[in-house]
Parts: C-alpha cells; sequence; structure tokens
C-alpha cells in the first residue's frame, strides 16, 4: 500500500525522507517520490518507477544534503495507471505546493471538474491531485498552511492521510482522516509517517493523529488544530520495541529470512505470554470479562490473518466447548451479532480497512472487541477495549509468514487464559494443549530443517503444474487453506483448498495423472480414503505432518490428535514449497504482483 513520510528540521531532510522510505518499502509500491525545499528556496522534485534505491540518486547529487524540509512517498495505485507522473508528491499549478496522500478521494471526479472550471491545470489521472488544488485555491494571503488544509479537506469524501509542503516557505502540514498517520519530534526536527516502522531508528516516541487534526510545522514548531481553534497534541506512544527487529538471515529475500526466523518468533511468543495461561493472569490483565458471561466467540479478520484467525477459534470450540464463528471481515456488513459476543479482530498491519469496516457495523453495546495485531498503536488498537502485541516485529516481505505463526501462538495463549480463567475446558485435553505449546518452537524449528531439502526438489518437480490441491481435515484444514493462499500470491499458480471429505463432491473432477495435491495430515483416519481416491486417479499426493513408524521394512501411519489449533507447524513446508516454486518462476517473492501489505482500502 501506499506510505508516507516526512520531515520539517535544521539538515537532510531529503535524506531523511528518504531514509524512511525505504523502510515503508515493505508495504509494496509501484512507484515513489520525494520533494524537498533547498535553502536558497528552491525545490527537488524527483519521481520514480525505478524503487526507493533510485531516489538515492538523486537525493545524493544534494550538495551536503542542507534540505530543511521533505516529504515522501511509496504509490500502489488504484486510481490512475502506474506511471511516473501519477506518482506523488503531486504539484500545484504554481508549482509551490507539493501533496503526498494515502487513501481514496471519493468525490474526485466532481472536484476535478469544478477546479477545472476555476482554472486549475491538472497534470495527472489521480484521484490525490484534487487535494493539492484545494489547498491552492484556498491558501490566502493571512492564512496558514494548516488552515488552508483543513479548508481544503472539508470539501472531500473518501479517506485520507495528507502531508502538503509548502516549497516556498518550507512549512508542512498534515492531516488524516480514516487513514493512519503519526507525527514525531526528534533532534529539533518534526517528523510524519504512515507507519511507526518508517521512523523507529529515529525517534523514540510518537503521536497518532486523530480523525480531522491538522498539525502544522514551520519555524516554531509543529501546531495541532482541529477545525479553527487549536487543540493539545495527542498522547505519546513509545516506539515498539519489535519495530526495529527487521528479520535478518541468509537468503537474499526477506521472506526467506522471515520463515526462518519463525522459531525464534515463536519462543518469543511463549516466553512473553505463557506464564500468564495457567492462573488466567494474561487474560484477566487484558481487562477481558470472564468467558462465563460470554455466549459467543467471533474472531475475524482477512486473508493469512482470518486463517490464523480460524485456527485460534478452534481452542475456543474444540477445547473450551463455545459457540465459535469466524467472520471474512470485508462480509460482515450483514451479520446477525447476539448480545454478550466477544469478538477478536486479527490484523497484523491494524489498518485493514475491511477489518476496521467490520467494526463499524457492530451494533452499539455489542460486547468488547480485542485486537490482536502487529502494531499496537494503530488504528484498529486504538478502537478495540484490549489489544494485545502479537509480538512478531517488522515484516518486509508482503506475504505474511512470521506474523501468521506469530498471531496463531498469541491467540492461543489469550485463548487457553481465558479457558483458565473461567476454569472451562477438559484438564486432561489443556494439558495436553499445554504440552503441545511448550513444545511449538521446536516443532517448527524441525520442519524447517526436515523440509528445506524435500521442498526445494518439490519445487523443481512441479515447476510446470499449472494447478495445485490443498486438502485437510477438521483443525488441519486451515493450514491447507493458508498453503494454498501462500502458493497462489507467490507463484501466480492456481491453487485450491477443499475440506478433504468435499474431494468427492466436485474438485476430484481436477485431479489427473500427476496433478500435486497437498494434505495436511492432522491425524485424521479419514484422509487415507480421501488420498486414496487421489492416488486412484493419478495424483501426486504430498503427505505433510504424517507420523509413521517403519517396522521390518513396513510403513505404519500412526494416528495422533493434535492440539485444539491443529498442527502449526505443517505451514513451514507450505511456505518453504510455494517460495521455492515461486523462485524457481522467477517471482519477487517479496512482492508478489497486484499486491500489498497494509490495505488500507476496503
Ligand atoms: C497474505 C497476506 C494477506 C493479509 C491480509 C490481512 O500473505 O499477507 O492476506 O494477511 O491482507 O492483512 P492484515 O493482517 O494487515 O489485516
Amino acid at each position: 500500500m501506499c506510505g508516507i513520510t516526512a520531515y520539517r528540521g535544521p539538515t537532510a531532510a531529503a535524506s531523511r525522507a528518504r531514509n524512511a522510505l525505504e523502510r515503508l518499502e515493505y508495504r509494496g509500491y509501484d512507484s515513489a517520490g520525494i520533494a524537498a525545499r533547498r535553502p536558497d528556496g528552491s525545490t527537488m522534485h524527483a519521481r520514480t518507477l525505478s524503487g526507493v534505491a533510485a531516489l538515492a540518486v538523486v537525493v545524493g547529487e544534494e550538495p551536503a544534503d542542507a534540505t530543511t524540509a521533505a516529504i515522501g512517498h511509496t504509490r500502489w495505485a488504484t486510481h490512475g495507471e502506474v506511471s511516473e507522473a501519477n506518482a506523488h508528491p503531486l504539484e500545484d499549478c504554481g508549482g509551490r505546493l507539493y501533496v503526498v496522500h494515502n487513501g481514496i478521494i471519493d468525490n474526485a471526479d466532481a472536484l476535478r471538474a469544478r477546479l477545472v472550471g476555476a482554472g486549475h491545470r491538472f497534470a495527472t489521472g489521480v484521484d490525490s491531485e484534487v487535494i493539492v488544488h484545494l489547498v491552492e485555491q484556498a491558501q490566502r494571503p493571512g492564512v496558514g498552511l494548516g488552515d488552508a488544509l483543513a479548508d481544503a479537506v472539508t470539501h472531500l469524501s473518501g479517506s485520507w492521510a495528507v502531508v502538503v509542503l509548502d516549497a516556498r516557505s518550507g512549512a508542512l502540514a498534515a492531516t488524516a482522516h480514516g487513514s493512519p498517520l503519526i507525527c514525531a519530534e526528534a533532534g529539533g526536527g518534526t517528523f510524519f509517517a504512515s507507519d511507526v516502522g518508517a521512523i523507529a531508528p529515529e525517534v523514540d516516541e510518537f503521536r497518532v493523529l486523530e480523525d480531522d487534526d491538522v498539525v502544522e510545522v514551520d519555524a516554531a514548531g509543529p501546531r495541532w488544530h482541529r477545525s479553527g481553534g487549536s487543540c493539545r497534541p495527542r498522547g505519546l506512544w513509545p516506539v515498539p520495541r519489535t519495530a526495529l527487529l527487521a528479520s535478518t538471515g541468509r537468503h537474499r529475500d526477506h521472506m526467506g529470512n522471515e520463515i526462518d526466523e519463525q522459531p525464534l518468533i515463536a519462543r518469543r511468543v511463549l516466553e512473553a505470554l505463557s506464564p500468564g495461561i495457567a492462573d488466567g493472569r494474561l487474560w484477566r490483565g487484558l481487562g477481558l470479562p470472564s468467558l462465563d458471561g460470554i455466549d459467543r466467540v467471533a474472531v475475524l479478520g482477512c486473508g493469512t490473518s482470518l486463517h490464523a484467525g480460524r485456527a485460534v477459534a478452534g481452542v475456543f470450540s474444540r477445547l473450551g466447548g463455545m459457540p465459535t464463528r469466524t467472520l471474512v471481515a470485508s462480509e460482515v456488513a450483514h451479520e446477525v451479532w447476539e448480545p454478550r459476543t466477544l469478538v477478536i479482530a486479527i490484523s497484523q498491519s491494524g489498518e485493514t480497512a475491511d477489518v476496521l469496516r467490520a467494526l463499524d457495523s457492530l451494533p452499539p453495546r455489542h460486547g468488547t472487541v480485542l485486537a490482536l495485531t502487529n502494531n499496537t498503536s494503530s488504528t484498529l488498537a486504538r478502537r478495540s477495549d484490549a489489544v494485545i502485541d502479537c509480538l512478531a516485529g517488522p515484516k518486509v516481505g508482503v506475504a505474511a509468514t512470521k506474523t501468521f505463526i506469530a498471531q496463531v501462538l498469541t491467540g492461543v495463549c489469550v485463548a487457553l487464559s481465558g479457558l483458565a480463567a473461567a476454569d472451562r475446558g477438559d484438564s486432561a485435553c489443556v494439558d495436553a494443549d499445554l504440552r503441545a505449546l511448550a513444545a511449538t518452537p521446536d516443532a517448527v524449528a524441525a520442519a524447517l530443517d526436515t523440509w528445506r531439502g524435500p521442498c526445494a526438489q518439490l519445487a523443481a518437480d512441479h515447476a510446470r503444474a499449472s494447478g495445485f490441491l490443498f486438502l485437510g481435515r477438521g483443525a488441519g484444514l486451515v493450514y491447507a487453506a493458508e498453503g494454498a493462499l501462500k502458493l497462489k500470491e507467490l507463484s501466480y499458480r492456481w491453487a485450491e483448498a477443499h475440506p478433504a471429505g468435499e474431494l468427492k463432491h466436485g474438485p476430484l473432477a481436477l485431479v489427473t495423472t500427476g496433478t500435486p495435491v497437498f494434505v495436511v495430515d492432522n491425524g485424521d483416519p479419514r484422509l487415507d480414503v480421501d488420498i486414496a481416491e487421489v492416488t486412484a486417479r493419478g495424483g501426486r499426493v504430498i503427505r505433510i505432518g504424517e507420523r509413521v513408524l517403519n517396522v521390518g521394512g513396513v510403513a505404519l501411519h500412526l494416528p495422533r490428535t493434535g492440539p485444539s489449533w491443529g498442527p502449526l507447524e505443517s505451514v513451514i513446508p507450505l511456505q518453504m514449497f510455494a517460495r521455492e516454486l515461486a523462485l524457481r518462476l522467477h517471482r519477487n517473492v517479496d512482492k508478489p504482483r497486484n499486491l500489498a501489505k497494509s490495505v488500507t482500502v476496503s
């Protein structure tokens, strides 16, 4: 998704804005740009389709980078084609104002027509350009940049996080409405960013702009106002300690390093949270109501976060015997909500518009919302009754891997703690789950070791396969679904996940000689029959998670009962296979086509 950075301070503004853009690259983008004010009042304005690295050349040409105010942007096209002209910062008619914008302006066409009628010249096809012309129109002698921006956004409908640079004065003004924007001060300068990770190495604390706050920064420093009057700056948040813990490792791509980091992430989550499970301290510490007062648990999210939610839901339903639903966030609008529902909203970024809209549709006094997020200062976190940090650290690869493991384990710890606090669940089953939980980091590490070689070989064997099936049953099904999602988003090959029992009701027609069929084996004996149905048609079964005992050369398949959240470690080979196949097909595994991190449009 689009990313915003801005800085006003004594020196090196362009370099700071550019470095911050580099830290936002992980969100996915198709063009990038920067505008900065030089001390002599002239402007540097550069845009590129060749990545943020290309901006380094332009910024590097600045003598000792004496720029004092700069704005930067990474764009992920929604309105208007991907082109250098459409990249932000966008310029007004007079070459004085520059704007970066995240979000969507719903009434851009009507505004554009009006502005053109008033004599404004548009240079691009993007909705965001109306903002810079509206600010230009509002800026008159005696009207400061902040007031001009506040006036401009009264004409908009949609969502926005905006920063404007007045290249003549060097002032910045920023505002937000339904799209995240933060502000921070350090070393005599003021920063803005759409994501704390962008400025985490530079600042210790930051403030989050609430909807319609306006922050203007000039030589006197930052001033906060809201519709005409001044207001107090919002409260300070510490930069989360995980914001700087980006994965490093032996792979050239971030995704490979993020996959490898998963045993460490699993240990980090368990060290932080498992001491609070058995006595229910973790649950109570979050201020959550007793599960005795809850009639239903509803878990919602999108994509991989939804899959993590399905795994977590298994703890409430299978172990706790509680009515539990998992909801696709973008489909929640017509849901009928029961009173006494605990809503668990799962979002890595905490800014996914579909998740936030889903919360909008909750009726008043619907019950409690727990946010499970990797961004504890996000909009989701601020709008929820309780928040738990999933502790994954910054993710750079667009495809979710380590955040999935972190979300499942965080959610499982919270759910187990809730059951313990309410004294629910069969004690033998609870004990078995606690043992399985403690063993997870080792199980994840073992899966990495076991599957590294085989996954590379499997990718070589299936490089020409046009489609893949993923099957599972019960608690294994969600991992099959996650494997299919990873494979399609990275390799651009068709991948479908189905409950194995549904095969004979349709999907079996897809199976022919050599069709690759991944089966997530959670120990359900009925899978043997499902597998036989596939092999009888020539399909090639790749069974993940089976436990086999070799007795005198005869393979005995052992039954097993997994934990209530299913065989989490089975996702490791599925992630690894998707990456290996994608690399073999020369895909960019960190930035899959058409996709972006932090989907702030619904
Ligand atoms: C898939 C992936 C997406 C996200 C989804 C939700 O690899 O990354 O499916 O999981 O867009 O994003 P968050 O978790 O930020 O709400």
